[in-house]
């Protein structure tokens, strides 16, 4: 039998990821009385008794999926629902799901952008923002993290007519939030579309929790809302929120959308519901960020360093990589799970343990923690 040379390369690529300390694994599922630090569920909506009983009145026995792409046909009947009481969340004309947050940032790019486009990114946006931009054969114009100065000195040198700026509103790694109002300045001032992926912020902030858009009051100023049904609601699938003229304009051209099978009834059911807590039950994003204020504040004291972060999502800057690694492990062999984060996902020396600040944390948990945290600084630190 041939062994094609491919072969060759995958070994090659597989050594050096674990010569690198980098090699991945997934985690088999652990049913376990591990407190759970990784999680995206910020609001344990998913374990909210009210939201469970909700979405099964609306999953009604229907647990299949939507057995084929939209464009062929939509056999949830509750596409339409979801996506109205997505833009009425929103405030936005239109909404429309995609099958994840990272189908929905590469879709939406992929359509809107060409050639004949240039795309000014934070350095520290997603993955799927930088893998859409790729799609699109977009020019793409990394400004350093939240530097608007920076920003407005690659602007001003552009003669560009197509500018769209791109940034995720909460960091998913660094737990810092964007300057949103400087952004939508610097917009008007060069005639750019503005892009938002609010991961990280949808179901938290804001008034009426629908992101850090509404909290900064800048809804109007942006062209595009990505968000996620996977993190805070704690469902699955993404969504952009905006124009009719734009939803449309994705419905014909977005390739992750056209090419895929909708999301499943079971799913969108789940989500509905938890959209419809959140939206009835307002000070849980609220209530959550001032805890996690309270907690990170904790860790400092340990004499860790959670980086810039103001958010649920609390980074524990450990530089290298071998470091995280042993943190994680330290805090796993005590029953916490947090996991160790490393270059590529971000810059090297900034290695880290993310803990996911969340709902589901009681007070003896989080003391707990505080005091794992600090053992491990004072004999490792
Ligand atoms: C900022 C950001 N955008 C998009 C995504 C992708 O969302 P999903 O997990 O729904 O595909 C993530 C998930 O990690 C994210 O952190």
């Amino acid at each position: 039998m041939n062994v094609s040379p491919i072969y060759d390369r995958v070994e090659r690529k597989l050594d050096e990821q674990r010569n690198r300390e980098l090699f991945r694994t997934t985690r088999p599922f652990k049913s376990s009385d591990e407190i759970d630090l990784s999680t995206n569920s910020y609001l344990a909506l998913h374990a909210n008794a009210d939201v469970i009983a909700m979405a099964k009145t609306l999953i009604n026995d229907n647990i299949h999926g939507n057995l084929a792409s939209r464009l062929i046909a939509e056999t949830s009947g509750l596409y339409s629902t979801i996506e109205s009481e997505i833009a009425s969340w929103e405030k936005t004309e239109s909404s429309l799901l995609f099958t994840s947050g990272y189908a929905a940032n590469v879709g939406v790019i992929q359509a809107l952008c060409t050639k004949d486009t240039e795309i000014y990114c934070d350095r520290l946006n997603h993955a799927s923002i930088y893998d859409g931009i790729a799609l699109s054969g977009a020019k793409l114009v990394r400004y350093k993290h939240c530097d608007m100065t920076d920003l407005e000195q690659k602007l001003a040198v552009s003669e560009n007519k197509e500018r769209l700026i791109i940034t995720d509103t909460i960091f998913s790694m660094d737990g810092d939030r964007a300057p949103l109002e400087n952004i939508a300045e610097l917009a008007k001032k060069y005639n750019c579309m503005v892009m938002i992926d609010e991961a990280h912020a949808t179901g938290i902030f804001g008034r009426t929790a629908s992101g850090l858009a509404e909290e900064c009051g800048v809804e109007d100023s942006i062209d595009i809302r990505i968000g996620t049904l996977s993190k805070a609601i704690g469902g699955q699938g993404g969504y952009f929120a905006g124009s009719t003229r734009l939803r449309d304009y994705f419905v014909n051209f977005s390739r992750s959308f056209i090419y895929s099978t909708g999301l499943a009834h079971s799913s969108l059911a789940y989500s509905l519901a938890a959209i419809r807590y959140i939206r009835r039950n307002l000070s849980v994003g609220r209530n959550l960020i001032d805890r996690a204020e309270a907690f990170r504040h904790k860790i400092n004291k340990t004499g860790i360093s959670t980086l810039t972060s103001t958010t649920q999502i609390i980074p524990c800057l450990t530089e290298t990589k071998a470091r995280a690694l042993h943190l994680s492990a330290f805090l796993s062999e005590r029953g916490i799970y947090a996991p160790a984060i490393r270059p590529p996902t971000v810059p090297d020396g900034s290695a880290r343990i993310r803990i996911s600040y969340h709902a589901g944390l009681t007070e003896e948990n989080e003391k707990f923690i505080i005091e794992q945290l600090s053992a491990w600084k004072k004999s490792h630190g």
